[in-house]
């Protein structure tokens, strides 16, 4: 065989040249390109390859019905149905989140229901995961650990044992040989996923790959795989907070309209079931500041408890503060209850909470924070059985949300009565026992919360 040809690439922004320069002609970063294995292109030296025949379309089965369960009931969930044979699936998440935990509790399962799982650790000692898997009752013959950090000897590995699942833990752990650059860099997180994939794709295992990465991004390993696998999964949550929430962000066979609650406990990762139950069982029924939102976490509606505290500031600039919300949106929305509500912020300190430690992104989420520090301010407590949804917009006006129908209905069942939302959607068949009230303008909300003052 020749050589491999190498090029190389920009660790900051993936800029590709076939010479080494000192600085990015891209990017402008100083000393960030580094060498990496070029691709075999068609006709060049790499040996042609059977791989497997191409079948007729009527042939083949639909991709729902290829997939095979983990036995981890919310993963299973978010993934719509489990994993399909010869895919890859990267899961990225903070360092500390949960990861390892999450797939390794996963491996268990899958080895359980008989198949054969391979966890590689690059991070952790075969002792220190056996010690993990103890706690997690995660103890099954079928899964195997191999701690291992050189993408050669992985690939061995997978090569000898035939495994159905193979687990990487993680991905900016491995080096593949003949690279100059370190773990973690572009290069090598490229090379090992490229390289999986190939695998993955010829044997038919699956593979997952976990990829650490930061919320300001310092680690932008993960983020230049996307492209290269079929899932990316994102594993997040507040670490000082139970919970858990796995998102699907891309997903080459099927919705990414899935997501999976856990609960992070003693025990490894518990399944939350019903969330809106537990993400509002110790709210305070009649404390001001607390408004109940009925939200969409992808296509599965929520009930999220959003909570706020109006208070007198100290010295200095007034304090914003969001917690699980946007700041700027939050930013955005006290301006708009100040020009139209007349409700004057400026020196008050303002917090802002989605309680359990969730993110909401969504803009139906702005009437629930509006009234939760509407009723703050006031100091007059949101009528208990009543939750909200609807964005708002900077004129004042309440604008209608996505799929009104599933949030009506995840309220209604939790015992809800009332239900406020924007009045273009106040149209919706109500489920029984929920009265809907459409509002128009925010301007209309002190007296639709807080009737007769
Ligand atoms: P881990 O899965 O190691 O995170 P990651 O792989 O994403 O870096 O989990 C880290 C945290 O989870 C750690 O701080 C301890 C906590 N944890 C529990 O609370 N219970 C458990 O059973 C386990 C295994 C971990
Ligand atoms: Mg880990």
């Amino acid at each position: 065989m020749s050589r491999d040809r190498t090029a190389f690439v920009c660790q900051q922004c993936g800029y590709q040249t076939a010479r080494w320069m000192g600085k990015c002609p891209d990017c402008g970063t100083w000393g960030s390109l580094l060498e990496q294995r070029a691709a075999a292109r068609g006709g060049g030296a790499a040996p042609a390859q059977v791989g497997t025949a191409p079948l007729p379309i009527t042939a083949i089965p639909a991709d729902g019905a290829l997939c095979t369960p983990l036995g981890l009931a919310e993963l299973d969930r978010a993934l719509g149905g489990g994993l399909v044979p010869g895919s890859v699936l990267l899961l990225g998440g903070e360092p500390g989140i949960g990861k390892s935990t999450l797939l390794l509790q996963a491996a268990a399962a899958a080895a359980r229901s008989g198949r054969q799982v391979l966890y590689v650790s690059g991070e952790e000692s075969a002792g220190q995961i056996r010690r993990r898997a103890e706690r997690l009752t995660a103890l099954a013959e079928g899964l195997r650990l191999l701690p291992e950090t050189r993408l050669e000897a992985i690939l061995g590995q997978a090569e000898a044992t035939r495994p159905h699942l193979l687990i990487l833990d993680s991905v900016q752990a491995v080096t593949a040989d003949g690279l100059q650059s370190g773990p973690g860099t572009i290069s090598q997180v490229r090379e090992a996923a490229t390289a999986l994939q190939r695998a993955a794709k010829q044997t038919g295992m699956s593979v997952l790959l976990i990829g650490h990465v930061t919320k300001d991004g310092t680690l932008a390993g993960p983020k230049s795989l996307e492209h290269l696998v079929d899932t990316v999964c994102s594993f997040e949550g507040e670490q000082t907070q139970p919970y858990r929430v796995l998102r699907v962000l891309k997903h080459r066979f099927g919705s990414t309209e899935e997501v999976g609650l856990f609960e992070m406990t003693e025990a490894g990762l518990v399944e939350v079931g019903n969330p809106s139950a537990r993400l509002l069982r110790e709210r305070p029924e009649h404390a001001p500041g607390s408004a109940v939102l009925a939200a969409l976490e992808g296509n599965r509606p929520m009930l999220l408890e959003v909570q706020a505290l109006v208070a007198p500031a100290g010295l200095g600039a007034a304090r914003r503060v969001a917690g699980g919300v946007d700041r700027e949106r939050l930013a955005l929305l006290l301006a708009v209850l100040e020009r139209h509500v007349g409700l004057v912020l400026g020196p008050s300190d303002v917090y802002v909470n989605v309680a359990g430690g969730l993110r909401v992104t969504e803009p139906a989420a702005d009437l629930a924070i509006v009234a939760a520090v509407l009723s703050s301010a006031r100091n007059r407590p949101v009528d208990p059985r009543l939750v909200c949804c609807g964005e708002v917009g900077l004129a004042g006006e309440v604008r209608s949300v996505r799929q009104v129908p599933r949030r009506l209905g995840e309220a209604a069942r939790l015992g809800f009565t009332r239900a406020l939302l924007p009045a273009a959607d106040a149209g919706a068949v109500a489920p029984s026992g929920l009265a809907l009230e459409g509002l128009r303008r925010v301007a209309a909300l002190p007296e639709t919360l807080f009737p007769g003052k």
